[in-house]
């Protein structure tokens, strides 16, 4: 039977139908391996070629009492190439078994690599479902500017923050902000501990063994620098804001004063934010105040950023917010593009303080230029120490002109197309790229493509000049 249907064919038909159902192609057979790194500029071996990730589920039991964490990583991916190995960036901990599509698969370890060998060939097209069981201790990683990242402990607890690279220190994966995917963590700690991280709160219950296990929910499209959880004896207010975007919060002990401070107007931006900026791109928002002192920076993860302490500034709780939209559900497409995280959230600082009888940003523009630090206290620091767009080199994603110098990119555009066009970019931009990836050369194309200007003297002497601009 199966052969007479085959004889109607002609003989090239033949061969290309064998070729797809014994997944070989004459000379180009079986997979190859995937690349171990996506060449990012500044971190070449972040992330890794052949798959995207679509969901990570992550099952994580942590006791404070040892700092010993046991997870579970369920990666589904789908293969862009065939595969006959892949890579997950990976540091510290024991792996203790992989399997691929339930079946056991081989795996090695240098460096920050994990290449896991398949019991059978991944073809191109194929949605896959790898799961990694680890344990052990982890730790946190240096950033090459020197502050910490990754799995952190905070005394009676735990916090995980990835910007750019520490996310592998407590979960394998596509670690690089060009491949976005849905999560599902899951922790488990004992009881009387709260357990915080990204999206929804589906479910939190005793397991009958003295721990407390709580199910977040992420549907949306997160980088991986994005993820984080949150353990420890923390006090937890939940809401709405007025249109009714949810509210989940949680504040360490002793900083009880995040709750009458700068962060008692996070319903407030979250409005603000959506008037300028167009719809909030996520279910819910919040904040997590960490014990003060445990890190040198505030981070914008996903939906509820974390605050080393409780915020003293408006301006730094619009500026994680305003993450939300720049960086969060538009990313950059690699760590080069960072101006367009920072220079915008910069650029939402002086928009609110414009919105709530603070300087203009123009005033702002002006007080950078000049170096007057009355009006802001980093005028007078190195923000043309080099073109946002170019970094000098990773040490350097992180410092002034990317936050600075982008904003003064982003004042510059305005001055030029004046504030009805300007703000109609801004809106375009979060709404044309929602939950994607861009690059600069992405935004300076739209920017130009949206308001119809030649901009190019904007982007040649403030994003990509190496002179101080005048
Ligand atoms: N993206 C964070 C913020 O602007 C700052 C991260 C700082 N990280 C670093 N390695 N310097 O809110
Ligand atoms: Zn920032």
């Amino acid at each position: 039977m199966e052969h007479r249907a085959l004889s109607r064919l002609a003989a090239p038909a033949v061969a290309a139908l064998l070729a797809l159902t014994t997944g070989c192609t004459g000379d180009t057979v079986q997979g190859r391996p995937g690349a171990s790194g996506l060449r990012d500029p500044y971190f070449p071996r972040a992330g890794n070629g052949g798959y995207q990730v679509d969901h990570y589920a992550l099952d994580l039991d942590y006791d404070p009492a040892d700092g010993q964490l046991h997870g579970t990583a369920v990666i589904t991916a789908r293969a862009e190439q065939g595969l006959s190995s892949f890579n997950l960036d990976f540091s510290g901990l024991s792996v203790e078994a992989v399997t691929v599509q339930g079946a056991a698969a081989r795996y090695n370890r240098t460096g920050n690599e994990l290449t896991v060998r398949p019991a059978e060939d991944l073809k191109k097209g194929e949605v896959f479902r790898t799961e990694v069981d680890y344990s052990g201790k982890p730790k946190p990683l240096a950033d090459p500017d020197g502050s910490k990242e990754g799995w952190i402990t905070t005394g009676d607890g735990a916090v995980a923050v990835g910007e750019p690279v520490g996310s592998m220190t407590w979960f394998p994966g596509n670690h690089h902000p060009s491949d976005k995917a849905a999560y599902d963590i899951t922790l488990t700690v004992p009881r009387g501990y709260e357990a915080v991280s990204n999206g929804e709160l589906r479910s939190r219950t005793e397991d009958g063994d003295g721990r407390t296990v709580f199910a977040w929910h992420s549907p949306e499209p997160m980088a991986s620098y994005l993820a984080t959880a949150v353990i420890g004896p923390y006090k937890v207010t939940t809401g709405r804001t007025p249109s009714g975007v949810g509210l989940y919060s949680a504040v360490a002990p002793g900083e009880a004063a995040a709750s009458t401070g700068p962060l008692a107007r996070l319903p407030e931006m979250v409005e603000w934010g959506s008037g300028r900026f167009g719809p909030y791109p996520f279910a819910s928002a919040g904040a997590i105040v960490l014990p003060a002192g445990t890190l040198g920076y505030a981070l914008e993860t996903q939906g509820r950023p974390v605050f080393p302490g409780a915020p003293t500034s408006q301006e730094l709780v619009v500026h994680e917010l305003a993450h939300q939209w720049f960086g969060n559900s538009v990313s950059p497409k690699s760590w080069k593009d960072m101006w367009l995280n920072e220079g915008f959230a910069t650029y939402a600082e002086w928009l609110w303080a414009e919105d709530h009888d603070g300087p203009t940003a123009q005033e702002h523009f002006e007080a950078f230029l000049a170096g007057d630090t009355d009006v802001d206290a980093e005028a007078d620091s190195d923000w043309d120490a080099f073109p946002p767009a170019a970094p000098p080199g990773p040490e350097e994603i992180s410092a002034q002109p990317v936050y600075y110098r982008g904003a003064m990119v982003l004042h510059r555009i305005r001055q030029e197309v004046g504030d009805a066009t300007f703000f109609a970019l801004v809106r375009g931009w979060a709404a044309d790229h929602r939950h994607g990836n861009a690059s600069t050369a992405d935004f300076t194309a739209y920017a130009e493509e949206k308001t119809g200007h030649d901009l190019k003297k904007v982007w040649d002497v403030w994003l990509y000049g190496k002179d101080r601009p005048e």
